[in-house]
């Protein structure tokens, strides 16, 4: 977006009283405390809004930059925290959360129930001899179980490490490897859209991939009751386990640092991220940008429906919501399931009123709507929204005024957030009752957050021309390093030309005007498909270990309507180029094999075979020419480096 054109006019904030933010100058209130006295403004809402058990004397050290550490000498339990503050509040009766399975059947249960399922699977792992500080990988469906499996791992200090369900056994081997996780906690199977899909078949295939020798015991949640394998020596049912312990488990009291969880993502280079999070720094920014991004109040209906797999799963499943003691709604299935009005129906049935989702659920349900009058949500009664979220990846403004008008029936207001798993909750996003709202843009950092935009050298850039996304202060939720491997912590997100600030990885561009935040994509090589984060050198490396076929690949993105960037792989076979049905089978062959190495949500859309691939004379592959021709746009950038320029007309054909 262009930002000195005439700028599409602001949607002023609605007139809310008793938002918890009201108004422009009580953002600004809240900015100039944070400018003032960064360290002291964080302290005071972490004074605020968690309970601890020592206090902590100090806000941020920076003595160790970019090692960051919050409220160091404080202790708290993050469980604690979410559940016993609760039900010690008078809240033990409130619906934390209600379950709405595949099939439709609803659970619901209180904050004591939760905190009693959460201390009695705390001392099973206790009795399976889990302690503060081991990691538990938890592959789970989504699920009141796996809410409490990661309640559990943070009640007794342990640290969880939750993998996607939709991850191979491959995946699932790496993470389990890398995280040395002394126990599994998965489901037999999972329920999505109908079907029933393996979770502990993949545990059994990870573990026999080898390399996965700290795993002690794998806990299975019986979801279906589907034919599965048992290594009895190994495998426990979370039922048996958890049925004859007590409900109470004294939460262990753990420094403000200390690791609630390790979460993979993908970076610019072949192997995942563990991406460290503390337990204070995290919970209180889990729990104020639940509070104010979604203005909740004690009577809402919360409705995250991201996956406890992806860190929006985390902060505001898991943890925000919780931490405030609001009724969240917790979905096993997928929006398109009965049909494309489930979301709709859902928000109907428990009366949501804050409905957070991405802008790819939301493409493609509008797609649906515009097919299928029965599943527009003009059918369904609406009128209990307040709020809409977005995140994952930029909305279009197309997207985000059908979510406006068919959903928020044009008086929700939407706050598109946005941030990333390293940053542990919001970044940049308007506050409903304050921030007057442009489509498309996701508006001005939540306040004490440092976000600006510079240049290669960290100097600022002027509003009105792009940059490097960076924020220029630590804040307490931010990643604390790279599980095992502080050195790739700092060069990935500390580089030294940026002057100590930390690099998102975005590109971003303020309005010249408004001073507002549009993100304009990643500047590294990771994609964004359907919000799910995928680094091109992954899905290369996966490719190229299929060395029967594969000689060479190069994976680019291209633009799609629907999933944001679409996967388009571009490949060298060791045998001839094929064309035709030969070209397609061998495709599949390769989409297939990407879902075996990491998953079905890595499968290239697009597979083109070349005899060879775009280099420059030193032998460099020229991503750029190659992002030029998945997009199927006119080569205009400067080809004179190219070595073999024929190359390009023969990938740009289409198999
Ligand atoms: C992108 C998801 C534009 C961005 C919470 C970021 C967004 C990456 C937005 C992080 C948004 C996330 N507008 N882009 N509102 N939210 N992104 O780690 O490229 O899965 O770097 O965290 O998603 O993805 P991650």
């Amino acid at each position: 977006m262009s930002s000195n054109e005439a700028a599409t006019p602001l949607i002023p904030a609605p007139d809310m009283k008793d938002a918890h933010v009201y108004g422009m100058q009580a953002y600004e209130k809240l900015v100039a405390e944070a400018e003032a006295d960064h360290s002291g403004y964080w302290s005071r809402l972490a004074r605020e809004f968690l309970s601890w058990k020592t206090p902590f004397t100090r806000g941020l050290d920076d003595s160790r930059a970019p090692f960051f550490k919050w409220f160091e000498d404080g202790t708290l339990n993050v469980s604690w925290n979410c559940l016993d503050r609760q039900v010690e509040r008078g809240l033990g009766d409130k619906t934390a959360i209600i379950f709405e399975a595949d099939d439709g059947q609803v659970t619901r249960v209180s904050y004591r129930e939760l905190l009693a399922r959460t201390g009695r699977m705390a001392n099973a792992l206790k009795a399976r001899g889990v302690k503060k500080g081991d990691r538990v990988v938890i592959y789970m469906s989504m699920s009141i179980e796996g809410v409490v499996a990661m309640q559990a791992c943070a009640r007794i200090g342990a640290t969880h490490s939750v993998v996607f369900g939709g991850f191979s056994a491959q995946s699932l081997r790496d993470r389990i490897q890398d995280a040395g996780a002394v126990m599994v906690v998965t489901a037999d199977e999972q329920v999505r859209g109908g079907k029933q899909l393996p979770l502990k078949a993949i545990v059994d295939d990870a573990i026999a991939l080898g390399g996965c020798e700290s795993v002690k015991n794998v806990v299975v949640y019986r979801r279906t009751g589907g034919p599965i394998g048992w290594v009895p020596s190994r495998d426990r049912w979370l039922h048996e386990e958890t049925q004859a312990q007590p409900e109470t488990c004294e939460p262990e009291w753990v420094g403000a640092e200390h690791p609630l969880f390790v979460l993979y993502t993908s970076g610019s280079t072949g192997k995942p991220k563990g991406v460290q999070h503390s337990s204070g720094g995290y919970l209180l920014h889990a729990a104020l940008t639940t509070k104010w991004t979604f203005d909740l109040k004690p009577a809402d209906v919360f409705w995250c429906t991201a996956d406890i797999g992806w860190v929006t799963g985390h902060t505001y499943i898991a943890y925000g919501p919780l931490a405030l003691g609001a009724t969240e709604v917790v979905f096993e299935g997928v929006p398109t399931y009965p049909d494309a009005g489930r979301f709709w129906k859902m928000i109907q049935d428990h009366k949501v009123s804050v409905f957070y989702t991405a802008p790819t659920a939301i493409r493609s349900l509008i797609k649906a709507a515009e097919g299928n009058a029965a599943v527009h949500p003009k059918r369904y009664d609406l009128s209990s929204l307040r709020i809409l979220g977005s995140v994952g990846e930029p909305i279009n403004p197309a997207a985000w005024e059908w979510f406006h008008h068919h959903v928020g029936g044009g008086l929700c207001p939407i706050v598109d957030t946005f941030w990333q798993t390293e940053t542990g909750g919001h970044m940049i996003t308007p506050l409903p009752g304050a921030t007057p709202l442009v489509p498309g843009s996701c508006t001005l950092p939540f306040p004490g957050i440092a976000a600006a935009i510079v240049d290669e050298t960290g100097a600022d850039v002027p509003n009105g021309q792009g940059g490097i996304l960076v924020v220029k202060k630590p804040w307490p939720s931010m990643i604390r390093t790279i599980w095992g491997d502080p050195e790739r912590f700092k060069a990935s997100y500390y580089p030294p030309e940026l002057k100590g600030f930390y690099l998102a990885g975005d590109g971003a561009i303020r309005d010249a005007k408004t001073g507002y935040f549009t993100i304009t994509g990643r500047i590294d090589d990771v994609l964004n498909v359907s919000g799910h984060r995928m680094g091109t050198m992954e899905i290369e490396s996966a490719l190229v270990s299929c060395t029967a076929l594969v000689a060479e690949a190069a994976v680019v993105g291209r633009p799609d309507d629907t999933t944001g960037e679409a996967i388009c792989a571009f490949v060298v076979l060791k045998r001839a180029r094929p064309t035709g049905d030969e070209a397609k089978k061998i495709a599949n062959e390769l989409r297939n094999w990407v879902a075996k190495e990491i998953g079905p949500i890595a499968k290239p859309k697009d597979i083109r075979f070349g005899d060879n691939l775009p280099k420059t004379r030193s032998g460099k592959i020229m991503r750029r020419l190659l992002r030029s021709v998945a997009k199927g746009e006119p080569i205009t950038q400067d080809t004179s480096t190219l070595e073999n320029p024929a190359i390009l007309a023969q990938l740009s054909e289409r198999n």
